[in-house]
């Protein structure tokens, strides 16, 4: 049996620091309703002019460093985002770019905050069909871009960044399964109304925000990711007490408890960096993942499991051994 493995970790932070303190001289919030509701203290926020990008090729060039490879080994490109830095080329054809690699398959995927667990396991598929050896996947975002920043209820809940794996096959560890879903019905409930197609005059008017209804997000949120942990244990046959490490979609610390709790995890066992990074949607899972990587809390040989949620809605998991 080979597995699809990571082999190495890479992120990327703008640097301008908001604290919730900024964002009260801006709306009607403060930093109690903020922290108290969602956990996040901080989030980054993109330079003028820095794009998603910008901070996909810092998260990669880390990634490629430590999987200890060049740009030209990569022979698939796949970039989660949902704020590309044009309509086309894909974000993932501009990065190919500036990472000087030529002739790989690069496309972005777009599923929102589950925008990274679908770029990793469709990176899988191609991998264990013998389609590609290396991959590079990367969740970036600029979700400061489609924030209304006189929306109160949306503007202090997300920020900026970029995480990526560089995968290859291994004969021992590696993902072990990965699931993803998606139901259209719920398509208002979590948006950007504008776009290319529909709507282009609130794209042309600079009108294009997030627009989501929080509260029934929530419980959808915390009832599906519950089904995921199911999902994940009963197709992998493993045990809660075999899982050592949750990363979970970083969008509201109440929501990551709750999944937590499933699991019978203490919250040392699950990676939250939603307090410093805010909800940097399909940027939120690897960024994480590196955090923890980095620090020394995921070693080798790790059981992990990944979960997210988001627009569509989507959700997905993915089970691996790091
Ligand atoms: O990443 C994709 C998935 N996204 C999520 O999972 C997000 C899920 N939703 C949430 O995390 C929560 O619903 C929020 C954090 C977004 C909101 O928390 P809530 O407890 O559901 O609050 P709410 O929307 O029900 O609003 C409660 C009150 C309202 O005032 P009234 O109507 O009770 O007078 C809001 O107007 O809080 C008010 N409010 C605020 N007050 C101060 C909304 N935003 C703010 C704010 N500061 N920033």
């Amino acid at each position: 049996m080979t597995y699809a493995r990571i082999l190495g970790t890479g992120s990327y932070l703008p640097e301008k620091v908001v604290t919730n303190d900024d964002l009260a001289q801006i709306v009607d919030t403060s930093h109690e309703w903020i922290y108290s509701r969602t956990g996040i203290r901080e989030r980054r926020i993109a330079a003028e002019g820095q794009t998603t990008c910008d901070l996909a090729e810092q998260a990669s060039r880390a990634a490629l460093a430590a999987a200890g490879c060049e740009a030209g080994d990569i022979d698939l490109i796949i970039v989660a985002t949902t704020t590309p830095d044009r309509i086309f080329p894909s974000t993932a054809c501009l990065l190919q770019e500036r990472l000087g690699n030529r002739g790989a398959p690069a496309f972005d995927v777009q599923a929102v905050c589950t925008g990274f667990i679908y770029a990793l396991a469709t990176a899988e598929k191609f991998l264990r069909s013998g389609s590609a050896q290396r991959a590079l996947v990367v969740g970036a975002e600029t979700m400061s871009r489609i924030v209304d920043w006189n929306d109160r209820s949306t503007c202090v809940l997300f920020g900026d960044g970029a995480g990526a794996v560089v995968v290859g096959m291994d004969e021992e560890f590696g993902i072990i399964s990965s699931h993803l879903h998606a139901d259209g019905t719920y398509k208002d409930l979590l948006t950007v109304a504008g776009g290319v197609s529909e709507h282009p005059e609130i794209l042309r008017n600079g009108g294009a925000h997030i627009l989501m209804r929080g509260n029934e997000v929530f419980r959808m949120a915390v009832t599906t990711l519950d089904n995921i942990v199911e999902e994940a244990l009963a197709a992998s046959g493993l045990d809660r007490k075999d899982v050592q490490w949750l990363v979970p979609h970083q969008a509201n610390t109440r929501i990551i408890g709750a999944t937590a709790k499933r699991l019978g995890m203490s919250m040392d066992q699950v990676i939250v960096t939603v307090d410093r990074h805010g909800n940097t949607s399909g940027a939120s899972i690897p960024l994480a993942f590196d955090v923890a990587v980095r620090d020394g809390r995921i070693r080798r040989g790790d059981t992990v499991l990944m979960e997210g949620f988001g627009g569509g809605f989507t959700w997905g998991s993915i089970l691996l051994r790091y």
